[in-house]
């Protein structure tokens, strides 16, 4: 990235700003004065204005959508229905969805082009905690069957692992996943005989869903990135 760029987008000043700032001679460059704004630098190099070191920024983006029903998570449809990518302002950049959400499927969804971040996410080995609302059919959820989710069902690609679920009311479940296997809340409430009428994910790792309505996305804030590269903490090694 061009130095006077890397300033302005640290908060420095505006970009122009900073063109005279580095004309002025006021910024090294690994302990090197430059006077070109067109310097390039990166994140691995040692930025200081009138020697005060400036915070590498980072050159990637981090967005979180609540996706709304009937918009696919990939990043390109054979079927041309829309997908998250669209929904988001690109900027020239190649955003893809970490992880995925059935169509149907509403809520917290991710769009990266950090693909070291989206692999943290959504790889087995690091169990990512992924919190859903299910409303489902079947009548009243009794405590044997939440007790069966918990302990893990069988699927037809294997038991599920023990997750969180909690009972909100006789047909709504709270049900947190360290797994991402395909349309696994579904199979797994289908499979105690409570199919799901309506799914939707309110957590991924520590960040919420919070105030965002269907179709409504915001950027990620350094912090909140930070906190999503340090959910990975188990892996299946691990487990006990
Ligand atoms: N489980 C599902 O069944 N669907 C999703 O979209 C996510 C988790």
């Amino acid at each position: 990235m061009r130095l006077q760029k890397y300033l302005a987008h640290a908060g420095v000043a505006s970009r122009r700003a900073s063109e005279q700032i580095v004309a002025d001679g006021r910024v090294t460059v690994d302990g090197e004065v430059v006077h070109d704004p067109a310097t390039d630098v990166g994140p691995g190099d040692d930025v200081r204005v009138d020697g005060r070191s400036v915070t590498p920024v980072s050159d990637t983006v981090v967005y979180a959508l609540n996706k709304p029903a009937g918009v696919v998570s990939t990043a390109k449809d054979t079927h041309r229905r829309e997908t998250v990518v669209e929904l988001v302002p690109a900027d020239g950049r190649r955003l893809y969805p970490v992880g995925r959400l059935d169509a149907e499927t509403t809520g917290l969804i991710l769009l990266t082009d950090d693909g070291e971040l989206a692999d943290l996410l959504t790889h087995p080995r690091y169990e990512v905690q992924k919190v859903y609302i299910a409303e489902v059919a079947g009548g009243p959820v009794g405590h044997d069957t939440v007790d069966a989710l918990r302990s893990g069902v069988q699927l037809d690609d294997g038991p599920t692992l023990p997750a969180g679920v909690e009972r909100m009311n006789e047909r709504m479940l709270r049900i947190t996943l360290r797994e991402g296997r395909k349309r696994q809340v579904r199979r797994m409430c289908e499979a105690v005989g409570h199919p799901v009428v309506s799914l939707r994910r309110v957590k991924l790792g520590p960040l919420d869903v919070g105030s965002l309505r269907p179709g409504q996305w915001r950027l990620l804030e350094a912090s909140e990135i930070e906190a999503l590269r340090a959910a990975p903490v188990r892996t299946g090694a691990d487990r006990d």
